[in-house]
């Protein structure tokens, strides 16, 4: 298996984090397409300052993107990874089987979290993007117990055992499709494709964001990637960081 010339793969057994091995190459001038994969992490790091458990047989691998882009426009791109992954874990899985996107960037197979993205960027002048790097991380044979966090991985969804680099692969791939997408037709067919698989549309959700917490209806994504939540008295309200769970009736 090659991986598309677009990207330069950098494999390692075990590092700290390949989103920290990536931002060391990107501030040393690693270029574009310079993709860290690892076969385990020592200090995996998920969103919201969380652990990411990264034990050997998952897939761990680190991007570095460098979009010529104003910074809110690249923060987009983490929707874009969210529906590239979505295709791409819908390829390795069985019939039937339910893959969804989580807002923000997390996709769900059959209810349950399997892969998580972190999108993290640095300025050049305070003010320019120098570059970004996507961490993706996939349970492919282990998942860790969250009762607050469901969690699963591929295996235990029946997929059998996936190889991290088979994983790898078609991610690349259809990351590329969809980069390339979103430079030539913008956010629209991303944003519809990611409420094609958009978990829990039109149902009420509790939104954590930092000390508060509200009840909404889970309404629309705007077209910058916020969640549009529906209050009680119908008024709508952007959610552009926070963190999103089922209200269980
Ligand atoms: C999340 O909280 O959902 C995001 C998880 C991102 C985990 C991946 S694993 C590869 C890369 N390296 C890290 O330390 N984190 C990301």
């Amino acid at each position: 298996m090659t991986l598309p010339p677009a990207y330069t793969l950098v494999a390692l057994d075990r590092v700290d984090s390949t989103n920290d091995e990536a931002k060391r190459r990107a501030g040393a001038g690693a270029p574009e397409g310079t993709l860290v994969w690892a076969r385990s992490q020592s200090a995996g790091r998920g969103r919201r300052g969380r652990r990411w458990d990264s034990p050997e047989g998952n897939l761990y691998l680190s991007l570095i993107l460098r979009p010529d882009c104003p910074v809110g426009e690249a923060a987009r791109l983490s929707f874009v990874a969210a529906v590239a992954l979505a295709e791409a874990l819908a390829t390795l899985v069985p019939p039937l089987t339910e893959i969804t996107n989580k807002w923000p960037n997390d996709v769900l197979v059959n209810g349950r979290k399997c892969a998580g993205i972190l999108l993290e960027s640095s300025l050049r002048n305070d003010r320019d993007l120098d570059w970004l790097v996507l961490g993706v991380g996939v349970n492919l044979v282990s998942h860790p117990e969250d009762p607050e966090r469901p969690a699963t991985d591929l295996a235990f969804e029946g997929a059998g055992e996936i190889a991290p680099e088979t994983a790898l692969h078609a991610f690349a791939r259809h990351f590329l499709r969809w980069s390339d997408r979103w430079l030539e037709d913008g956010f629209a067919p991303v944003r519809a494709a990611w409420l094609r698989r958009a978990h829990g549309l039109g149902q009420p959700v509790t939104v954590r964001l930092g000390g508060e917490s509200f009840t909404a209806i889970f309404r629309d994504l705007a077209d910058d990637g916020a969640l549009l939540a529906e209050l009680a008295d119908g008024r709508l309200r952007r959610v552009e960081a926070g963190e999103v769970f089922p209200v269980i009736a």
